[in-house]
């Protein structure tokens, strides 16, 4: 398909001159007092086919009204959205620069009718099977290690998406773990990440998950020849790693090589991309946190969403609305950032698993034509749990001179109803986004100040909220495995919709490699420990000036 610069696309000029006309200087107390009805025309209820997964989503409190919103649904048309999504639930290689299918997505339809003609569909089930029986054998206490005692500990080795969605899924799902299983993350390549994790484990009853798509991530392979000494320091005998080292991996050779046995293989395939994988054998480590029928409740959940964003009308359609907001704001507002804010606590690494969902995503500036774009893409995210962000960043995004949007996520209902502590806690979701939407107006600010204050000219205006700040708020009957399935599905979603209008691949990660090659170039520098060799090294006099010292300091 063509793959044009959006900014060619006829409604990306209407969106411009709507952005100067109305969207500047857009007025959301303006725009309900108007629509008593904004909030039905704005919000989606949307419920799961096979699970409980629903939500409600309110997108009321953004800067548009039904000319910007239609304008964005053509955008999104024009753009030919709902091919590039077709094609991708068809498994065509959409992955351009690697000529891969993007199939994250057969990953969690269980149905027996999804066969796109792409190699390993098949497997999926028989993986899962795998899955469900090696998680089981865990858990019950079945499965022993070297000296015959159940698995009481485990620790994830890997980095990115082979460490994100685990960490991030099982914090999540906590309320639903086996608690007298000790579950560990170690993804940095900094020894006291292993250091620390070790030091809680005993070598009889701890089993090593080593996840890695590649099996050559540096990190992830130092740090499984760290843990793998550590053991068999204790274990002696090698035969005894095959009862405490697992991979998950699509490079079943490499794997082989480390000494891990075919039996403990968990594979997946070439079309699951790292940022995606937690729905593969990457997900091992989730199975054995809170069971295998749970890690499929979240498969599920994730399919429904699937279903919803395959077939739903795009102005019904949660993932493309959210997408196309974005786009408003990237594109049209000039907004640099983009919030995730979850009031639940165990949603506390929600934002920085989307991190890496998104802006290994979108941060890129080459569409799928090889040109260069003439706009901005992927957004800066962040976020973190509230309340703890309201005593951290919120200020700015309250009164900074930039708009910072914003997506605040809460439960109806919480896993821990402890006297006031739930309705505390939404009463700050809800108040949030009403003072960023509607402000505080300085006639507002000077009736709540005593005489003399009302003409301190400094402190009046310091107290005044402009309003007009966009956010979007997603609720959800209650945190179970298929409404985070659903969630996680939603955002993935929204990304990839991005990425079809701004025509570029979502699906590669080319950004990322000149760092690493960089960094095994000045290895063996480092190894070497001669300072004498750091100026012949090619490297520009910043970079040898920090070796330099790294070196000359080292000893000490
Ligand atoms: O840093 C880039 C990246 O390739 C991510 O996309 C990926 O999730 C991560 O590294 C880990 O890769 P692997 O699973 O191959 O070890």
């Amino acid at each position: 398909m063509a793959h044009k610069l959006a900014s060619t696309q006829p409604s990306w000029k209407k969106l411009e001159q709507l952005y100067q006309s109305k969207g500047k200087a857009f007025n959301l107390s303006k725009a309900f007092s108007a629509d008593p009805k904004r909030f039905e025309e704005y919000s989606r209820q949307w419920s799961g086919k096979t699970t409980d997964a629903s939500l409600l989503v309110d997108f009321s409190k953004n800067l548009i009204d039904d000319e910007i919103f239609s304008t964005l649904l053509s955008l999104a048309k024009e753009a030919e959205v709902e091919k590039q999504r077709d094609e991708m639930f068809e498994g065509k290689p959409i992955n351009t620069s690697e000529g891969r299918s993007v199939l994250h997505i057969a990953l969690r339809d269980l149905s027996d009718d999804f066969k796109p003609p792409v190699e390993g569909v098949d497997e999926v089930k028989p993986e899962l099977a795998h899955m469900k029986k090696f998680s089981d054998a865990v858990r019950s206490g079945e499965w022993k290690g070297y000296t015959g005692k159940p698995i009481k500990s485990i620790v994830n080795i890997g980095i990115g998406g082979s460490d994100l969605g685990p960490v991030m899924v099982t914090e999540a799902l906590k309320p639903y773990a086996k608690r007298d299983l000790a579950a560990h993350f170690v993804s940095n390549i900094d020894g006291t990440h292993m250091a620390e994790a070790l030091r809680q484990c005993d070598p009889e009853t701890t089993l090593f998950i080593v996840a890695s798509k590649t099996f050559t991530t540096q990190e992830t392979i130092t740090n499984a020849t760290t843990a793998r000494d550590w053991f068999l320091k204790a274990a002696g005998d090698k035969s005894h790693v095959a009862k405490h080292f697992v991979a998950l991996s699509t490079n079943v050779k490499a794997a082989t090589e480390f000494g891990i046995a075919k039996e403990n293989m968990f594979k997946f395939w070439d079309w699951v991309g790292g940022r995606y994988s937690l729905w593969s054998a990457i997900g091992l480590s989730i199975c054995l946190v809170v069971g295998y029928d749970n890690f499929e409740q979240l498969l599920k959940g994730a399919h429904d969403m699937d279903v919803h964003y395959k077939t739903a009308p795009l102005e019904q359609n949660i993932p493309v609305i959210l997408a196309l907001l974005g786009i408003w704001y990237t594109d049209f507002v000039g907004c640099q950032t983009h919030m995730l804010l979850p009031y639940d606590q165990y949603m506390a690494r929600f934002a920085d698993y989307f991190q890496q969902g998104d802006m290994e995503s979108n941060g890129k500036t080459i569409t799928k034509n090889g040109e260069r774009v003439d706009y901005e893409t992927g957004p800066v995210i962040s976020g973190q749990a509230g309340t703890n962000g309201q005593h951290a960043f919120y200020q700015e995004i309250h009164q900074g001179s930039r708009i910072i949007p914003c997506d605040f996520l809460a439960p109806v209902q919480s896993h821990n109803p402890l006297g006031p502590h739930h309705d505390i806690l939404i009463s700050n979701f809800l108040a949030q986004p009403e003072a960023l939407a509607f402000g505080k107006s300085e006639d507002e600010v000077k009736k709540e100040l005593s005489a003399s204050d009302q003409s301190n000219t400094f402190l009046v205006k310091s107290k005044v909220f402009g309003g007009n700040r966009p956010t979007n708020s997603i609720m959800f009957p209650k945190l179970t495995p298929a409404v985070l399935g659903a969630l996680i599905a939603m955002y993935e979603h929204k990304i990839a919709t991005q990425g079809f209008v701004w025509s570029i691949n979502s699906f590669d990660q080319m950004g990322v490699e000149l760092g690493k090659v960089l960094a095994k170039k000045i290895l063996p520098l480092l190894q070497s420990g001669d300072v004498s060799k750091v100026d012949g090294a090619g490297h520009d006099s910043s970079t040898s000036g920090l070796t330099r010292y790294y070196l000359q300091h080292r000893a000490a």
